[in-house]
C-alpha cells in the first residue's frame, strides 16, 4: 500500500520530496487528509529484540478498529512499511472489508524507524544498527503477544497479516518466522529475493510502456538518445537545462549528476508504471490520474515536438503535479538530504530510513543495466553504492551490501520461502512482480498474478473501473480466507475411544 520511490528530490510536498515516486520507496503514500476518527495508541516495545541483556525501550505506534468484531472472530494485522503509517486504511481498504465479512479486530502498526515510531533520539548510523526487517518482525510478534493479553483473546485465536510491497514481504516473513502466532498472509507485491542489481525492474517499466505502443518505448529511447548527444556540448548542456527545466546548470557537472539527471528523468515514468490506475485517491495521492496512457500518449504526440521535447513535457507534466518549480539533480543536495540525522528533517519521511535498509539488506537497485529498457545507461550499480558509502560513511560498500543481500536471501529462503497458509498477490504492470513469487504448485501457498494491473492494486479500494481479473483476484482472495479461518480448521476435537 505505500509506496516507494524513488527520486531524491527535497520538495515541500506531503513527504518532503519526491522520493516515494520511484523504486525506492515503494508502499502507500502519505495522506493529505485530516486526521482521522482513529487515535495513535502507543506500545512499548523493546530497542533490541536479539540481545537478551539489553532492556531499552521505545514507544511504538498503532491503531485499532474493533468496529467489525464479534467475539471468537480473528484479528487482522496490517503491516506499516517505510513510510508513516496512515490511519486512513482502518477505514478503508481492501482488508476492512474482508473484516466486516470475517468479524475480525484490526490492528495497524507502524515500522520502527518510520512516522511517528522513533526508537532513538535520531537516526545517526550509530541508531540505524536497530533498524532491520529481523527487528521489525520480532516488533510485530511481541505486539500479537501483547494484544493477546490485552484484549484477553482465546488462545486459538488466528491472526491474519496482511501487507503491500515491503510490508508484504514481511507479511510472508510472518508466517514464516512466526507461524505459533500468525495462522495465515496476505502478501501483495512483496519482492522475496533480495538483489543489488535489480535491473529486471527497468525492464517490466519498458514492457509496461509497451501495453500502449511500442511506439512509446522507442519513442523514450530516442529522447534518451538525443539527451546523450546534447549533454557532449556545451550549447546543448544549456538546451537541456531548459528543456528540462532544471535547478542547476547542467554545463560542466560531474558524472553523478548527470547519473542523478538520467535517473530521475527515467524516474519519471517508473512511478507513473508502479502506480498505474491504482485507486490511490482516497490516501491523497496527486498523481493518482496520470497513467501511462496520459505519459505515453504525450510521447507519441508529434505534434509536441520532437522526442526529447516529449520527454521534457513529461517531466513538466510531473513537476507540476509534485508543485516543484524545478527539478534540482545535483547529487550532493541529494546526499546532503540523506544525510540529515534529525527527525525533523524531509529526510526523515522515510528517504534516510529505506535507503539504510537497501545499503543494508537488500540492494532492489533500479538501475540502467538490462539492455532492452529505454533509459539509457548511465545508472548503473556503482552509482547507488557510491551513495550508500556517501551517505552513512566508506564502510557501507559493496562488500557490505553483498553480504547483506547473501544474509537476508538465507534468513528467508528468498523465492524458495517454506510456507504454507500464505497468498502471493502480484500485478504484471508492477515492475516488483519480478522479484516475488507469480506461480506456485502449492495450493497453500498460491500465487495470484493478475493481468494488467499496478503495484498492490488489490490493496486499495474496489472501484468500478477495475478490470475484472482485479476484482476477481480479491473474490479469490476472500476465498482463500474463508478456507484458512474456518472454524473447524481452528480446533481438533478430542474424541474419546
Ligand atoms: C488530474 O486531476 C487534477 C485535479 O483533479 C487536474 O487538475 C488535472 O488536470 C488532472 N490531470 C490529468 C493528466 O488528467
Ligand atoms: C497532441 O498535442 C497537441 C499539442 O499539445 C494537442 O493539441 C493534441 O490534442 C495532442 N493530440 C493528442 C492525440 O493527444
Ligand atoms: C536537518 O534538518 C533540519 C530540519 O529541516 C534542519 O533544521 C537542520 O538544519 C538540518 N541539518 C543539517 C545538518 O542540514
Ligand atoms: C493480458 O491482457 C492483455 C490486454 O488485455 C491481453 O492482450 C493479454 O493476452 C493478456 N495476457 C494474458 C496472459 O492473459
Amino acid at each position: 500500500m505505500k509506496t516507494l520511490l524513488v527520486f531524491q528530490i527535497f520538495v515541500s510536498a506531503a513527504f518532503g520530496w519526491r522520493v516515494f515516486h520511484l523504486g525506492k520507496f515503494w508502499g502507500p503514500k502519505t495522506p493529505v487528509q485530516p486526521a482521522s476518527s482513529f487515535p495513535d495508541l502507543w506500545f512499548d516495545q523493546k530497542l533490541d529484540h536479539f540481545d537478551p541483556t539489553n532492556s531499552e525501550t521505545w514507544k511504538q505506534r498503532y491503531f485499532v478498529n474493533d468496529n467489525y468484531y464479534e467475539k471468537g472472530g480473528p484479528v487482522f494485522l496490517m503491516i506499516g512499511g517505510e513510510g508513516k503509517a496512515d490511519p486512513i486504511w482502518m477505514e478503508q481498504g481492501m482488508w476492512v472489508e474482508y473484516a466486516k465479512q470475517f468479524k475480525a479486530l484490526c490492528f495497524q502498526v507502524e515500522h520502527r524507524f518510520y512516522g511517528k515510531s522513533h526508537p532513538t533520539k535520531d537516526m545517526s548510523v550509530k541508531n540505524l544498527v536497530y533498524l532491520s526487517s529481523e527487528q521489525a518482525l520480532a516488533d510485530l510478534s511481541f505486539f500479537i503477544r501483547s494484544m493477546n493479553k490485552k484484549y484477553s483473546l482465546s488462545k486459538r485465536v488466528q491472526w491474519v497479516t496482511f501487507g503491500g510491497s515491503y510490508p508484504g514481504s514481511l507479511s510472508a516473513w510472518m508466517r514464516l518466522k512466526y507461524p505459533h502466532l500468525v495462522h495465515a498472509a496476505v502478501s501483495a507485491s512483496g519482492p522475496l529475493l533480495a538483489v543489488a542489481d535489480f535491473s529486471e525492474y527497468m525492464r517490466v517499466v519498458r514492457d509496461s510502456l509497451a501495453t500502449h505502443s511500442e511506439e512509446c518505448v522507442t519513442s523514450v529511447q530516442e529522447a534518451n538518445r538525443q539527451l546523450d548527444i546534447l549533454l557532449r556540448h556545451r550549447i546543448g548542456q544549456q538546451k537541456v537545462d531548459k528543456l528540462f527545466n532544471l535547478c542547476d546548470t547542467v554545463v560542466d557537472v560531474s558524472k553523478n549528476d548527470i547519473s542523478n539527471l538520467y535517473e530521475n528523468l527515467a524516474g519519471n515514468f517508473a512511478g507513473v508504471v508502479q502506480y498505474n490506475k491504482d485507486n490511490r485517491l482516497f490516501e491523497g495521492a496527486k498523481d493518482a490520474n496520470i497513467t501511462i496512457d496520459v505519459v505515453c500518449d504525450v510521447m507519441t504526440n508529434s505534434s509536441i515536438g520532437s522526442a526529447i521535447t516529449r520527454y521534457a513535457a513529461v517531466n513538466d507534466l510531473l513537476l507540476k503535479t509534485y508543485e516543484q518549480k524545478c527539478l534540482d539533480y545535483k547529487y550532493d543536495n541529494m546526499i546532503k538530504g540523506y544525510q540529515n540525522v534529525s527527525w525533523d528533517s524531509s529526510t526523515a519521511a522515510g528517504g534516510r530510513q529505506w535507503m539504510y535498509q537497501t545499503c543494508t539488506e537488500f540492494g532492489f537497485y533500479q538501475t540502467s543495466t538490462q539492455p532492452t529498457q529505454p533509459f539509457g545507461n548511465q545508472f548503473p550499480l556503482d552509482f547507488f553504492i557510491q551513495q550508500c558509502s556517501d551517505i552513512y560513511g566508506p564502510r557501507y560498500n559493496k562488500e557490505l551490501l553483498s553480504s547483506g543481500i547473501l544474509r537476508t536471501n538465507v534468513m528467508y529462503g528468498a523465492l524458495q520461502v517454506e510456507v504454507n497458509r500464505v497468498v502471493f498477490v502480484h500485478g504484471s504492470i508492477d515492475p516488483w512482480h519480478a522479484l516475488g513469487i507469480t506461480k506456485s504448485d502449492n495450493n497453500d501457498a498460491p500465487a495470484i498474478y493478475i493481468n494488467g494491473t499496478a503495484h498492490c492494486a488489490n490493496m486499495y479500494p474496489e472501484s468500478s473501473a477495475d478490470p475484472p481479473q482485479l476484482t476477481a483476484a480479491r473474490h479469490s482472495i476472500t476465498g482463500l480466507l474463508a478456507q484458512w479461518l474456518q472454524p473447524s480448521s481452528r480446533s481438533v476435537r478430542f474424541r474419546p475411544m
